[in-house]
């Protein structure tokens, strides 16, 4: 190797990796810059100054090297051996497509650290063998000079251009050495442990092919055997008796499939294991025929229900249709879809879910009843996705179960009480089950099939129609049922509450003898309620306490009078009294109302307080009764004279009272009452004990019309009260009170509030 001495050299930049002296490599030309710089070679005979290049900045030491060969023409190749290190000296001037630089070789000084050597052996020996490639490196290795070997890091591909650059930039061969040993020693303990988690792998795959081989080695020998079947056969052939949809035998096969290759251990077989079970579960193919004699449907309702006579026509036409498009061979698509949901609607304890059952049962179908409140989820209605930890279908699903067949008769008790909060609003999933144009593809999230609902009659329940969600109200056919009065309680207790509560207390009909007299007194002063639940837990009282005695050893039967109810029942309810007497100071109203419950007696009270004149409202009332009340006081102002009211009188501020604080009260029906009050106030007049009231005023003083006249009705009737004022508009709704009830009372209808004043005040 010729002398080196202090030359001027065009550069030569790497951008990819470092060319370190001693080594020959290869290099492709590609840019214009290394082109131009590879011509200016031409004249210093073929050598160049290698320098590597970092993020636009150069290194300061570079590598003198000269070119050994050229090829190609289109894809420049070039043979360049490395000579030695140079400090890279400043630019020189000259054409400035090529930099030119001073080159000051730096040539390796003479030493030996036969340690270090040896150590940095190892590493690299240890490297290559995890490579494969153990055969090398003897030959690579054959040198005992340090520079030299750290300058072999040129080859290591672990290691980045900054590195190498690093390595390059150390004159001192030892110090260089050194770097190379630490970055080595933290390549291989880097590869030993990729090495180390793909060995791991690669063993847990083998296990798992393992286990898989064995598992069908198993199989077969089961099979060879006539063995009992495995679990996967189990489910192949609970699968190929049934003839389940398409879609879903499509769906169960591919589960199985997976399941197959499963581990018994790991959680998802027995995730797995549970949809089938579910999908298996499900009644596919299950239907049961309809129970079409429309004679036999109405003994069956008449049986079990008293009255309700609009609902059990209902039933019956919806039977008749049906019956006669079969007997034509009449079968068009939405008919079979069922139509409208019908909705009953009414107080509580009126027989609307037992009246659902009773439909089932004259139809012949199966009975499930899925009660909505406070379901707030949409989950629990269409299920939770399969991975959910814990997922399980929604309640759509598991009352189909529940039912055993694809067409039975879904009851969706209390559809005024489903709420909405963030977890998704489930009133759109039942949206979906109620359309008919798309329950026949339900899909619960768990089972990922469609579900057909299509041949299921959905019956719904509520108290109140307000608080349904208007779309859901839409694909509703309603039946109000508003409620019994006396002589019906009467012949339901005879009929049905008492014989029941006589079984289950344990007694035969004829050992309980309780007169007609006697339920009477028991409906009217130890219930006030539209239904007769409460009715109904008397009885059971009644017959229990009957039951004790004949254990005791009295004879049968055991005959109830009118002075055994209040030692057998405590004590009767006061309200009658307590309600004639509330009206015996001015200033309260006897108003009606519609609630939850039923109908309802209500009181308004108006006082008057010091303060600016004007208006308090106390008992929870909304927007509009509030509005109605302001009005009720405008007119009694506007009218005071014909009223014969003081003027002075009207300065003070009033205050109006609805009693029952704490429920919520709105709408606009309570106008009349206030007024009553107000004028009873001002005028020192009581109001008759025996009359009601319901209507909405103007500032007229016109009674306008209102709604659920039959409840409150019902309700006035109920709490003992004779006379009953509803605005002339609404008489035609008086047709809609039982006959027994129309004829015990009298009912005034006024047009305007002078007429309403005249009946109420005493
Ligand atoms: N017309 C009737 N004939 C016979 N039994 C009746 C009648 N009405 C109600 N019942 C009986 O009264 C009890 C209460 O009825 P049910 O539970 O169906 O009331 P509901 O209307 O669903 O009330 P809620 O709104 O509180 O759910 C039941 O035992 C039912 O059989
Ligand atoms: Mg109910």
């Amino acid at each position: 190797m010729p002398e080196l001495k202090s030359a001027a050299l065009p550069v030569l930049p790497l951008r990819n990796g470092v060319i370190f002296p001693h080594m020959v490599v290869t290099v492709s030309i590609e840019t214009e810059e290394a082109r131009l710089a590879l011509a200016a070679a031409e004249s210093t005979g073929g050598r160049l100054l290698l320098v590597p290049r970092l993020d636009g900045r150069y290194a300061n030491v570079g590598t003198i090297a000269t070119i050994q060969e050229t090829r190609g023409d289109d894809r420049l190749q070039v043979v360049i051996a490395g000579e030695a290190r140079a400090r890279v000296g400043t630019g020189l001037p000259g054409d400035s497509s090529v930099l030119w630089v001073e080159a000051d070789p730096v040539e390796d000084v003479d030493v030996d650290d036969p340690d270090l050597v040896t150590e940095f052996k190892a590493v690299v020996e240890a490297i290559l063998e995890i490579r494969g490639a153990g055969g090398i490196a003897d030959r690579l290795l054959d040198s005992d000079d340090p520079g030299l070997l750290a300058d072999l890091s040129g080859y290591a591909p672990d290691l980045s251009l900054e590195q190498k650059i690093r390595v390059l930039e150390t004159f001192d061969p030892i110090e260089r050495l050194r770097l190379v040993t630490g970055l080595m020693t933290e390549t291989l303990a880097d590869i030993q442990l990729r090495h180390r988690v793909r060995e791991d792998a690669a063993e847990r795959i083998e296990e798992s092919q393992k286990e898989f081989l064995l598992r069908q080695q198993m199989e077969s020998i089961r099979r060879e055997l006539g063995d009992e079947d495995s679990v996967v056969d189990e489910y192949r052939s609970k699968l190929a008796d049934r003839s389940l949809p398409e879609a879903v035998s499509e769906a169960a096969e591919r589960e199985l499939d997976r399941l197959e290759r499963m581990s018994e251990q790991s959680p998802e077989h027995s995730w797995v294991r549970t949809w089938l079970d579910t999908v298996l579960d499900v009644p596919w193919e299950e239907t049961t025929e309809d129970d079409l004699d429309t004679n036999r449907a109405r003994e069956v309702l008449d049986a079990d229900h008293t009255g309700l006579d609009e609902v059990k026509d209902r039933v019956i036409e919806h039977l008749a249709v049906r019956k006669l498009k079969t007997e034509r061979g009449i079968e068009d698509e939405a008919d079979r879809r069922g139509g409208a949901i019908l909705l009953l609607a009414g107080p509580p304890g009126v027989g609307k879910t037992s009246l659902g059952e009773s439909v089932a049962r004259a139809l012949g179908r199966e009975f499930t009843r899925i009660a909505l409140g406070g379901v707030r989820d949409e989950a629990e209605i269409r299920g939770h996705r399969r991975t959910y930890v814990g997922a399980r279908p929604g309640r759509m699903v598991r009352a189909m179960i529940d039912a055993g067949t694809m067409n039975p008769v879904i009851l969706l008790d209390e559809l005024d009480k489903v709420g909405a909060d963030w977890r998704g609003d489930p009133s759109s999933a039942l949206l979906e089950v109620l359309d008919p144009a798309q329950n026949h593809t339900f899909r619960d999230h768990y089972l990922e099939v469609d579900l057909d609902l299509s041949d299921v009659l959905f019956i719904a329940t509520a108290n109140q129609l307000e608080s349904i969600p208007g779309p859901l109200l839409d694909r509703t056919e309603v039946i109000t049922i508003d409620g019994y009065h006396e002589a019906e309680k009467l012949t339901i207790a005879r009929e049905h509450l008492l014989p029941r509560q006589v079984h289950r207390a344990g007694l035969e009909p004829e050992e309980l003898e309780i007169s007609d007299d006697v339920l009477t007194e028991v409906v009217d002063r130890w219930t006030r309620e539209a239904g007769v639940r409460g009715l109904e837990r008397r009885l059971g009282t009644l017959s229990r306490k009957a039951a004790t005695k004949i254990a005791a050893g009295e004879t049968a039967p055991i005959v109830i009078e009118t002075d055994d109810l209040r030692p057998m029942l405590g004590p009767a309810r006061k309200d009658r009294e307590e309600l004639m007497g509330r009206t015996s100071v001015p200033g309260v109203a006897t108003g009606l109302a519609v609630t939850g419950s039923g109908g309802d007696v209500l009181f308004v009270e108006a006082g008057t307080m010091d303060g600016e004149p004007g208006l308090t409202l106390t008992g929870q009332l909304g927007d509009v009764m509030q509005e109605s009340a302001k009005i009720a006081l405008s007119w009694v102002r506007s009218n005071a004279a014909e009223l014969g009211i003081d003027s002075a009188d009207l300065q003070k501020r009033f205050h109006i009272h609805f009693p029952a604080g704490a429920i919520p009260k709105d709408g606009p029906s309570a106008g009349v009452t206030v007024t009553t009050a107000l004028v009873g106030l001002l005028t020192g007049r009581t109001m008759r004990s025996e009359v009601a009231m319901t209507g909405e005023i103007s500032l007229q003083g016109l009674v306008l019309p209102i709604g659920g006249v039959k409840q409150k009705v019902l309700a006035a009737h109920r709490a003992g009260l004779t006379e009953v004022i509803v605005p002339s508009a609404n008489a035609d709704d008086l047709t809609d009170v039982p006959e027994a009830v129309r004829e015990s009372m009298t009912f005034h209808t006024p047009t305007n509030l002078s007429e309403v004043l005249e009946v109420a005040l005493a």
